[in-house]
């Protein structure tokens, strides 16, 4: 006949555990649960037995101890009979159980303790509190979303945060917040618990609804202005913020009003940054206030921005009429226009000159430049074969082509390749996704991103054939988008 125990926490588990192995209870014959949903069928069970008065002595493995302890905050409420099984079968069958990662109940006994370490690391990491300026007694604590009200009067602060995690960790947890913020008396409530600080002691109560937790104030905006200080947009991987703090949270974390204002503003952020690092702002001193492109160019000779202009022969600066509505911005000079001075005028210019004619496009009419100067290569015996500019070269000549923009003015800019689509808009677009189609960037109001020439020669066959014709898709689109000059 099945025993039916109701369970509290790891604690009573373990009373109640250790009892019913010494009664020799198999799995098969007992019930652990947290909730009476069985009704009366739930025993308060008789008093504890120690192995002692019975005289039968078992020892548990301590690893099973630590991980059943930690799986024992999931919500998963079929825990407490895997933990029993598992120690059944570890005490009477197999003592080597947990080694045995392929069966079954280890392997969910390792998940659910692998899912409640995780829960807790992003408690930790995304809680935020919000300060109360509270009046009472500081030495009551808020259990209710309330001060309780006390005889002794005065202003004091109180931090309260409220987070929603998957399972009930707030008693794993709090522990580390006490140690954390031991100076502030603080609360974090969650939606099924809270869990309070007095500067001395914690105390855990009862869970909140979120649309009762606090409202913003002081402390949210300062920590909005800390996160945006600490925001490295040259390590902008969202792919990766939404895994680590996942989109569940955002609604509770004030910094993440700021993520998209983040995001926009992160080729400019980088842009300084880069500019600020190693004394890459050497550009910005050389580039005149003019507007006159030739006068651009002539002070663009000299330019020791970066390294590069020690290996290469020559600047190669941009080409074109100063009114000129189309504007195409490469990658960098190749190893031919590096020679001559002149940008597209190699093997990948070549097959743009192909797609301009077929697009109705007179090169003479359009400013042709690149997103880097000097050519960036890498010698191969006697050939010096292309090598992508760094972060750090595009940066360091950015103000050149920010001043070739602001003379020009296009009305449509073309960005041939990845290098110029981060270049002119920031790291957070993927060329894949916004190809072929116009969108406003800090440059141009009408940008376009589309396939670089040498990516059509560098692949074959169907694939080069697919982005020639994008490419050239493209190119009609900038030409009916503007590109004649007006007459
Ligand atoms: N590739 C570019 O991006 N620019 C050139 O000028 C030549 C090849």
């Amino acid at each position: 006949m099945t025993q039916f125990i109701r369970v509290t926490d790891f604690a009573s588990f373990r009373e109640h555990a250790r009892m019913l192995i010494v009664a020799g209870v198999t799995p098969a014959n007992v019930s652990l649960a947290e909730q009476d949903s069985q009704g009366s069928l739930f025993e308060s069970p008789t008093p504890p037995r120690s192995s002692t008065t019975t005289g039968k002595r078992f020892s548990v493995p301590r690893k099973f101890v630590e991980l059943a302890q930690t799986a024992a905050y999931h919500r998963d409420p079929s825990k407490w009979n895997l933990f029993y099984r598992i120690l059944w079968r570890l005490v009477n069958e197999t003592p080597g159980l947990l080694e045995i990662t392929t069966d079954d109940d280890v392997a969910k006994l390792r998940q659910l303790e692998k899912e409640v370490r995780r829960d807790a690391h992003k408690m930790k990491a995304f809680v935020r509190f919000r300060k109360l300026v509270a009046n009472g007694d500081p030495n009551s604590v808020i259990t209710d979303n309330s001060v309780e009200e006390t005889a002794s009067g005065g202003d004091f602060e109180h931090f309260v945060a409220w987070h929603r995690p998957d399972n009930k960790i707030v008693k794993l947890v709090a522990p580390f917040f006490s140690r954390r913020f031991k100076g502030m008396r603080w609360t974090i409530f969650t939606p099924h618990e809270s869990a309070a600080w007095d500067g001395h002691q914690l105390s855990y109560g009862k869970g909140i609804a979120k649309s009762e937790a606090p409202g913003p104030d002081e402390l949210e905006a300062a920590w909005k202005t800390y996160y945006g200080a600490i925001f490295n947009p040259a390590r902008i991987k969202i792919a990766m913020m939404k895994s680590e703090m996942p989109v569940k949270h955002w609604g509770t974390l004030p910094e993440t009003e700021l993520i998209d204002e983040l995001l926009a503003a992160a080729p400019d952020r980088v842009d300084k940054m880069l500019s600020h690092v190693d004394g890459l702002d050497i550009t910005s001193k050389l580039v005149p206030a003019t507007s006159d492109l030739a006068d651009l160019r002539t002070a663009a000779i000299n330019c020791n921005g970066c390294t590069l202009c020690e290996a290469a022969t020559q600047t190669v600066f941009g080409l074109g009429p100063t009114d000129a509505t189309l504007m195409i911005v490469g990658e960098q000079p190749g190893d031919q226009e590096d020679l001559a001075g002149v940008p597209f005028v190699g093997p990948a210019g070549q097959l743009l000159d192909k797609l301009f004619e077929a697009a109705d496009i007179a090169r003479e009419q359009v400013y042709l430049t690149n997103a880097v100067k000097h050519f960036s290569f890498v010698e191969r015996g006697k050939q010096r074969l292309h090598k992508k500019p760094s972060s750090r070269e595009i940066a360091a000549c950015r103000p050149w082509l920010d001043a070739e923009i602001r003379i020009v003015k296009p009305k449509v800019l073309v960005c041939l390749g990845a290098t110029a689509l981060s270049a002119i808009a920031g790291r957070q677009h993927k060329l894949s996704d916004i190809r072929g189609v116009p969108f406003s960037s800090p440059a141009c109001d009408t940008t376009i991103a589309t396939w670089h020439p040498a990516s059509i020669l560098r692949v074959d066959g169907q694939l080069s054939a697919q982005r020639r014709s994008q490419l050239q898709e493209d190119l009609h689109l900038a030409q009916s988008l503007g590109y004649m000059r007006p007459s």
